[in-house]
């Protein structure tokens, strides 16, 4: 039963990262009315997480995998503002108002929009729902586009997290992706954010960036110390050219080789752990002051399309170009283009296109594959009893074994740890219980190396 749900299109070259089971790759046409049916049977008494995407930004950076447009005027982000309000509205007559549990800007860069907008916008969402509970009210914040009147306005607006994109320190590096930031710029920013009450700041850094060496590393980590945030994304750079055209302008030949991106992430990952950060999941690290090191001590660590997340809400609903939403019964995403995206809203109908409806057993799978890139252990059949679900894993068990063979994991009963050295093969073990990878593809040794060689 169940085996066999792969589509026989091509599989990428990379292996997913599991933002999301299925991963938005099995996701396939979908009518907005289908997505109208799940909006309205979301139940009334229980809060949901709400993600709104800006797709804009001022200047573009080469390395940049996000969706996004440059505009060079303020005008289009403006008028793309109405609509988005309209889609709240709209959305809201369908869910009803309901309690808010986490709210996330993200893009592009949020941080693009003027005080008055931002404020205006957030007014709109408060008619719309409840958001007076909200544990966590985030905004991604590209450091060059902010300023002091920007940041009061998040915090008179409730923001209580700040995410800044600050990739790395160095000038040559930052040159060679043509994002120019200062040292003292972040120091600016920072001061405003902890003036404003705004305590919780997670920076983003990126390692196999143009140039980047060991040495750099260290004094980039070492200046994202001094700052002390209370969370940090290490992000690994996903060098696309084939899908992100602009990515060209990054000269392949500057870019370091495979063995040394990981010496790299080692390296910083040391770094941080000696300073009291604890590594969590693939690419993250928390101070133990932090949500997330909490909702990790606690069993409580979820995946999220931003990573990984403390929110206990059972359903995310997205807004704006591209988001996507995840509801108990399936994922939704939005249609990518803002031009269409604008047409379809504001003629009143559902921006939604795509999407995938989910069972019973796509969700013991995900709880399955979350756990696992959370915590670098499961216990399958106990995740399938917690289901209701009586599942034979032999086939899965059997893959399993092999990496115990390659002590790329240890077994104790139904349960495997990923041990140290199979850390870096987290993403190709979580394939084994992906149940839409094609499984006959190659060998869970091959997948591994095929993820050790990037
Ligand atoms: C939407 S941006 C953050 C906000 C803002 N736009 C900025 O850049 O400061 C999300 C983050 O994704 C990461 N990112 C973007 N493109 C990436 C890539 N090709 N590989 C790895 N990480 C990437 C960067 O660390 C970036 O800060
Ligand atoms: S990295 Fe951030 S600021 Fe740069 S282009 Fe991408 S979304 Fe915009």
């Amino acid at each position: 039963m169940l085996k066999n749900k792969v589509n026989t299109a091509a599989r990428p070259k990379r292996l997913p990262r599991y933002t999301s089971y299925p991963t938005a790759l099995e996701f396939g046409p979908m009518d907005g009315s289908k997505n109208d049916e799940w909006f309205k049977s979301l139940p009334i008494c229980e809060p949901v997480s709400l993600y709104f995407h800006i797709p804009y930004c001022d200047k573009l950076c080469w390395f940049c995998g996000c969706f996004t447009t440059i505009s060079n005027k303020y005008e289009p982000v403006q008028k793309f503002l109405e609509v988005l309000k309209n889609e709240i509205k709209q959305t809201a007559k369908k869910t009803g108002r309901l309690k808010v549990s986490h709210i996330h800007f993200g893009g592009g860069s949020p941080s693009i929009l003027e005080p008055d907008d931002f404020l205006s916008l957030i007014d709109v969402l408060k008619e719309c729902y409840d958001i007076s509970d909200a544990k966590e009210f985030a905004v991604e914040i590209d450091p060059r586009t902010v300023d002091q009147e920007k940041i009061k306005a998040y915090a008179s607006a409730g923001v209580n997290r700040a995410s800044l994109g600050i990739q790395d320190f160095n000038i040559k590096t930052q040159e060679a992706i043509n994002r120019i930031q200062s040292e003292e710029l972040i120091e600016e920013v920072m001061g405003y954010l902890r003036d404003s009450g705004i305590e919780r700041i997670n920076f983003d850094l990126i390692y196999g960036l143009p140039y980047q060496t060991i040495e750099t590393i260290t004094e980039t980590v070492a200046k994202t110390l001094a700052f002390k945030p209370s969370r940090i994304a290490l992000f690994g750079y996903a060098h696309v050219p084939h899908m992100k055209k602009h990515q060209q302008l990054v000269g392949k030949h500057s870019l370091p080789e495979q063995k040394h991106r990981q010496a790299q992430f080692e390296w910083a990952s040391k770094m941080l752990k000696e300073s009291g950060y604890r590594s969590i999941g693939l690419d993250h690290f928390a101070l133990p002051d932090d949500q997330l090191f909490v909702s990790y001590d606690n069993g409580k660590l979820k995946r999220n399309f931003q990573g990984y997340t403390d929110d206990a809400a059972d359903s995310l609903i997205g807004f704006g170009p591209s988001a996507i939403s995840s509801l108990p019964d399936g994922y939704s995403q939005n249609i990518p283009s803002i031009k269409e995206y604008v047409e379809k809203v504001t003629g009143g109908a559902s921006p939604v296109v795509r999407g995938l409806a989910i069972d019973g057993h796509d969700k013991m799978f995900r709880d399955v594959i979350s756990t696992l890139m959370c915590y670098f252990e499961v216990d399958p059949v106990k995740v399938a009893m917690e289901h209701g679900i009586h599942y034979n894993f032999d086939k899965e068990i059997d893959d399993l074994s092999k990496l115990v063979d390659a002590d790329y994991m240890v077994r104790d009963g139904n349960s495997f740890r990923i041990t140290e050295s199979g850390k870096p093969f987290l993403r190709a073990i979580a394939t084994i219980f992906d149940q839409y990878f094609d499984q006959n593809s190659s060998d869970i040794i091959d997948r591994c190396i095929h993820e050790s060689e990037g």
